[in-house]
């Protein structure tokens, strides 16, 4: 049952490779990753504020999940010793793809959060953005980073956020009365005019609302498939206390919350000033960060 989880997990990302939707450009080019790492930090200003990358020149950073590697470029241009390792063949394919235009060296494995192939003791920083809530046993991944950090070493992980503006009022509040549109042939025009929603992505979100209501709109299965992208086949969202409580092997723990897209709040969002989307990500925001120390 995990294990086909898990197959489906690497399917979805193998064929959806993360933030790729951001960029226009053939994904892969040069001006691809140009793209996907202005958006990024665009969106995600506080990514280089809570990583400072430049404090991990010369350390041995491990990367569990690198996606398409804008934050694993970020490392290795600071001059860390990086190695980056995700479930995808594909995403090590773009991200290896990417130090090479940049002329950087960095050891790219495919490789499961859940099993990692290095020995104890071995990194100064495990960085996970956004990856343990996909893999079927996330506990699991949070001990083998434990196990694989030197003592002293940091984890900082990224997990979805409960207690968010996002999860509890946009997707359980306004998306799934907008699901219920969906039943209507009209239903994903007319949810894409008043949101800007991807049609596309509602089509498909059509699709799995008729072929089983009472399914998509459970709990567990609408949180997946309004997180990702229609198809996910598994996203979680963790309180500050929930998360804490899968880090008590680590010596230290404390959590910091980010990240509240404009865009999710309709009408007034766009109008929101940095100092209050601040202030209001701060509680509310969809990004729960654990940093622990071993
Ligand atoms: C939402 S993306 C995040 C990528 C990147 N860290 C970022 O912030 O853009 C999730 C990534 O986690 C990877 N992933 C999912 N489960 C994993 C696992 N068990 N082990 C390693 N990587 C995994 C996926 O292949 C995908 O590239």
């Amino acid at each position: 049952m995990t294990e086909d989880l898990k197959t489906r997990v690497h399917d979805f990302w193998q064929a959806n490779p993360c933030g790729a939707k951001f960029a226009e450009m053939q994904i892969g080019s040069r001006e691809f990753f140009e793209a996907v790492e202005k958006h990024r930090y665009q969106t995600e200003w506080h990514i280089p504020e809570v990583v400072q990358f430049n404090r991990w020149r010369d350390k041995a950073v491990l990367e569990i999940g690198c996606g398409l590697g804008t934050d694993a470029i970020n490392f290795a241009r600071a001059g860390a010793h990086y190695t980056g390792v995700d479930l995808t063949e594909r995403s090590i394919e773009l991200v290896q793809r990417r130090f090479d235009f940049e002329n950087l060296k960095g050891e790219l494995r495919t490789a499961d959060a859940e099993n990692l192939p290095f020995a104890d003791n071995t990194f100064d920083l495990v960085y996970s953005h956004g990856v343990l809530h996909h893999t079927p046993d996330t506990e699991r991944a949070i001990n083998e980073a434990h196990r694989v950090l030197k003592p002293n070493g940091q984890a900082m992980v990224m997990l979805y956020h409960k207690n968010s503006y996002n999860y509890r009022v946009n997707i359980m509040m306004l998306r799934r009365m907008g699901a219920r549109l969906l039943a209507f042939n009209w239903g994903p025009a007319f949810v894409h005019g008043i949101t800007g929603e991807d049609e596309n992505r509602l089509r498909q979100l059509q699709e799995i609302y008729r072929s089983d209501k009472s399914k998509l709109l459970s709990r567990a299965e609408f949180l997946s498939q309004n997180t990702d992208g229609a198809g996910n086949p598994l996203a979680r969202v963790y309180s500050r206390k929930e998360a804490l409580q899968m880090f008590s092997r680590y010596r230290e723990a404390h959590t910091q919350v980010h990240f509240l897209n404009k865009r999710w709040i309709p009408l007034i969002g766009r109008l929101l000033p940095r100092a209050l989307e601040k202030t209001l990500a701060q509680r509310l925001g969809w990004h729960l960060w654990i940093i622990a120390k071993k």
